[in-house]
């Protein structure tokens, strides 16, 4: 099956979409409120309807992206923060992304494309991510016994994938999952393996 625009539309238009947690997820919350610099240029892909790109515009943070193949998360966003700067609202697909960013925050959006992707995703990750940024968030720590979308995945196999282009200084079963969520997910931190530019 194409996971295209079309594809995740339908899903948000028919209310197939439980992927969404109507707010904040808790360890994402967390890794936010620890950060001291407001002003780092950070993106979400895959955003959705955005929850956590909401959570950290009204903390005060003020170079916030977000990124989605369909328009109509998108527009969900614009309803409910109207101040959200427009021309931060990408609406396309992340392999595309030619800007540069200090922090990705991943949710949900790595285990929603075709595993056959997963390299790219890790090459593109590295190429928009600064020689100082970082990627954080989750990943799904364990095998659906479904067909995806949601792809799961390993912890082993994840440390082998990213390990080629980020240091990884976090990767361990998460330990303030929401409820619904506890014991599959896995917390990830990791450093861009760029050298720095002179
Ligand atoms: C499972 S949903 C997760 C949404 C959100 N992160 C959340 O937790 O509620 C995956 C999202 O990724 C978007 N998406 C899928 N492929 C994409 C791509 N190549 N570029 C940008 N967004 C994409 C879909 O439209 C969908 O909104």
């Amino acid at each position: 099956m194409d996971f295209d625009e079309q594809y995740w539309t339908d899903r948000y238009d028919t209310g197939n979409d439980r992927w969404d947690i109507g707010h904040v997820s808790t360890p994402i919350k967390e890794y936010i409120d620890q950060l001291t610099n407001k002003d780092v240029k950070i993106l979400i892909p895959g955003a959705g309807n955005s929850h956590e790109a909401e959570y950290i515009y009204n903390q005060g943070f003020t170079n916030i992206y977000v990124c989605d193949l369909s328009a109509t998360p998108l527009d969900n966003l614009k309803n409910r923060v109207p101040h959200f700067p427009q021309d931060h609202l990408i609406h396309g697909d992340f392999f595309k992304i030619e800007d540069q960013f200090d922090l990705v925050i991943e949710q949900t959006f790595f285990c929603a494309l075709d595993p056959s992707f997963r390299k790219q995703y890790v090459d593109q990750m590295s190429t928009i991510i600064k020689s100082t940024g970082n990627l954080a968030g989750l990943l799904f720590g364990k095998v659906f016994e479904r067909e995806g979308p949601p792809f799961g995945g390993l912890l082993e196999d994840y440390k082998v994938l990213f390990s080629e282009k980020f240091d990884i200084k976090e990767m361990s079963l998460c330990t303030n999952s929401i409820d619904s969520r506890v014991g599959n997910e896995l917390f990830i931190n990791m450093k861009s393996q760029k050298p720095l530019a002179y």
